[in-house]
């Protein structure tokens, strides 16, 4: 038995990947990686009742702290089923009230979408299948010519991106600004893992659920823009392209990572269940290059720490 390990699935797409996972994958193990054991457990018992699936378990990762991430890398590895054969980054937040901060000092939509992500990913290498798949949530607010209403992302090298200045922009602007950045670092990431990854048969991709309303990512969106959230705007998905429901994004996921139909998909985007063109910044190599250097040397990362041999 090998294993799934779903980062963010206590609540909206990663719940709803969750459970579909249970579905197509009744013989591996489902790790559902979570900062509250307590959510992570009611989770559990509540995929086990709905699907019969015996092989779930939580266990703790809190990305806003790296040595979490750590922890939960070595409490992984002495379990018995250690092999794995997906690993779902879909864990993120969009912060846009005032700049907050991870354990060590980042600042906190970097810190967890991306740098904690990244380094999670990085410390499970050795323990991947040959044949496993990598995936991370991303978004279309990644991209400006989606002219999703988000403020388009700047990329900066990951240590100007984790340290900030502050600026006398609103508060919104600033947060959803670094929401798309760290969306865009998601894909940059996924394009430059996949080529160091070229001589393996390891898949990497990267997933738009779509606009999905009424989950907890809009949690520090001011009251009435929340109400807004999940009570009005989830009657867009009938009208608007790429507006989804959580049941539908995190039943793509889940099948976009595990299953049969997408076994040859290597380093692409999908916008739900099909492969589009990310934005004309994702597919710059020197982006690709400045985030992926920067953020090792953030992270600190020896060659050694991963037994696949990184190009
Ligand atoms: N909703 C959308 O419209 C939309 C659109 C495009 C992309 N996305 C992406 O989809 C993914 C899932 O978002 P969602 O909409 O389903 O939002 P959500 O309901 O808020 O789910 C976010 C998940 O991430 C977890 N998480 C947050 N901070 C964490 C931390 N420090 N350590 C570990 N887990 C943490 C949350 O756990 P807790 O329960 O403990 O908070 C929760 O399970 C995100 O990557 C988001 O960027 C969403």
């Amino acid at each position: 038995m090998e294993s799934i390990i779903i980062t963010g699935a206590t609540s909206g797409i990663g719940f709803e990947c969750a459970m579909q996972m249970a579905k197509i994958a009744p013989n591996d193990q489902i790790v559902i990686a979570c900062r509250n054991l307590v959510s992570g457990n009611k989770v559990t018992q509540n995929i086990k009742q709905k699907t019969g699936h015996k092989n779930l378990i939580c266990m703790l990762l809190d990305l806003e702290s790296l040595q979490s991430v750590r922890e939960f890398a070595t409490q992984f590895s002495k379990q018995p089923n250690n092999k794995i054969i997906a690993l779902i980054n879909n864990a993120g937040i969009q912060n846009v009230a005032e700049t907050q901060f991870t354990k060590e000092g980042f600042e906190v939509t970097f810190g967890v979408n991306h740098l904690a992500t990244t380094y999670l990913t990085l410390l499970l290498l050795p323990l991947m299948d040959s044949n496993a798949s990598i995936t991370f949530t991303a978004s279309g607010t990644h991209d400006p010519k989606q002219k999703t209403g988000m403020e388009p992302p700047i990329f900066k090298s990951a240590s100007e991106l984790a340290h900030p200045t502050e600026t006398n922009e609103k508060r919104m602007a600033v947060g959803q600004r670094r929401y798309t950045t760290s969306k865009l670092c998601n894909i940059l990431t996924t394009y430059e893992l996949q080529r160091k990854l070229s001589e393996t048969n390891i898949r990497v991709n990267a997933f738009d659920p779509g606009f999905v309303p009424g989950t907890g990512l809009a949690r520090n969106y001011p009251p009435f823009l929340r109400f807004i959230s999940n009570k009005i705007l989830p009657v867009l998905r009938f009208f608007v392209h790429n507006v989804n429901t959580a049941p539908v994004s995190g039943k793509r996921l889940a099948n976009l990572a595990y299953a049969d139909q997408y076994k040859n998909y290597k380093g692409k985007y999908f916008e739900g269940a099909k492969e589009i063109k990310s934005s004309t910044d994702s597919y710059n190599k020197e982006y690709q290059d400045i985030l992926w250097t920067s953020t090792i040397g953030l992270l600190k990362i020896k060659q050694d720490e991963t037994s696949v041999q990184l190009a």
